[in-house]
């Protein structure tokens, strides 16, 4: 049988143990002194429910406005460059922001020629569906039910337009399998979603406690390659690093940096002889042409974007300024 030894530590061991209790409390004071240490380790505050207007709710702010049971957007938040989001080549209804086309077009690509092809089950809803929507998730499970899978009216990240619920091609709603994250295309965008710039927002290893909702393998927000790839390789939840990066305070995540949708067609010079009917004259306006870009699995470069200490402004990051096409609301099916 061992025998126990009982140890004294040496002068030199005490004073070492001293050294980093005494490192550790000036840590842990720097860290109460800046910012909280939740922060820190990257976690977001509990969820609570509540109705606070989100700090950055201009559309130009599309990738740092964050929507979780406390935070919305207002009531007439509706962005102005919906599409058709079937124009990406996914089959199904509603409409997106122009500036998701893209690469909401080049994930699909990738994906069918994986052998995971996606339809859509639900794209940009407006306060008033998000109304209906919601009321009738109450209607269905009810109101305690309701609040973990659908979001209250202004706190829907669906408002953005920036956001899909995919689904299987042909298949039923996602949220009627068992678990649709496990069939090809929900374990592919699992895997990929973020190479393209879309990131699961309810992840099941994070929900609900991080995220507030339950696990919704399905739904997708776009926040463009640059900052999609931080929010993947930093491991959080959308909503813990976007609580890090100050999206309830000063935003520090930097500027994103949306695929542009390529250009149709090149814009004729004009002719030496004018013509004598306007309709004939060059455009300005790019035309309504189903985006082509080509498939892109690799992220694109990132510029080193600027740290934005600004507040909310209404300048849009857009580079596409057409106005509003094509906007169209969903079809009116139940959706979380
Ligand atoms: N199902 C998500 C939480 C929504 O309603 O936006
Ligand atoms: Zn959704």
């Amino acid at each position: 049988m061992a025998v126990v030894r009982a140890h004294r530590p040496g002068r030199i061991v005490v004073l070492a143990r001293l050294g980093l209790a005494m490192a550790l409390v000036a840590t842990l004071g720097a860290g109460s002194a800046s910012q909280p240490l939740a922060a820190e380790a990257g976690l977001a505050p509990k969820c609570a429910y509540a109705d606070t207007l989100t700090r950055y709710r201009a559309t130009s702010d599309w990738y740092r406005s964050l929507l979780d049971t406390r935070y919305r957007l207002s009531r007439a938040y509706a962005p102005a460059d919906l599409v058709r989001a079937n124009r990406s080549g996914a089959s199904g209804p509603g409409s997106i922001r122009r500036i998701a086309l893209a690469d909401l077009t080049a994930m699909y690509r990738a994906a069918r020629a994986a052998g995971a092809p996606f339809a859509i089950q639900s794209a940009y809803r407006s306060y008033a569906q998000q109304v209906s929507t919601f009321n009738r998730w109450v209607l269905e499970d009810g109101y305690a039910s309701a609040l973990l899978g659908s979001a209250r009216p202004g706190h829907s990240e669906h408002q953005l337009g920036t956001v899909l619920d995919l689904k299987t091609p042909g298949g039923p709603p996602p949220w009627d399998v068992a678990d649709w994250g496990t069939t090809r295309a929900g374990a592919w965008l699992a895997r990929n979603s973020w190479r393209y710039g879309f990131i699961v927002s309810y992840p099941r290893a994070k929900s609900p406690a991080a995220t507030c909702y339950r696990y919704e393998p399905w739904h997708v927000r776009y926040f463009g390659r640059t900052i999609a790839t931080r929010i993947h390789k930093s491991s959080l939840a959308a909503r813990e690093w976007l609580y890090l990066k100050g999206a309830t305070t000063t935003w520090s995540g930097g500027s994103p940096n949306p695929t542009p949708v390529p250009t149709p067609s090149p814009i004729p010079s004009p002719t030496a002889t004018p013509s004598a009917d306007p309709a004939d004259a060059p455009s300005a306006l790019p035309t309504d042409q189903p985006a082509s870009p080509s498939v892109d699995p690799s992220p694109s470069v990132d510029p080193s974007p600027s740290v934005d200490a600004s507040p909310p402004a209404e300048a849009s990051p857009s580079v596409d300024p057409s106005p509003p096409v094509e906007a169209s609301p969903s079809a009116d099916v139940p959706m979380p």
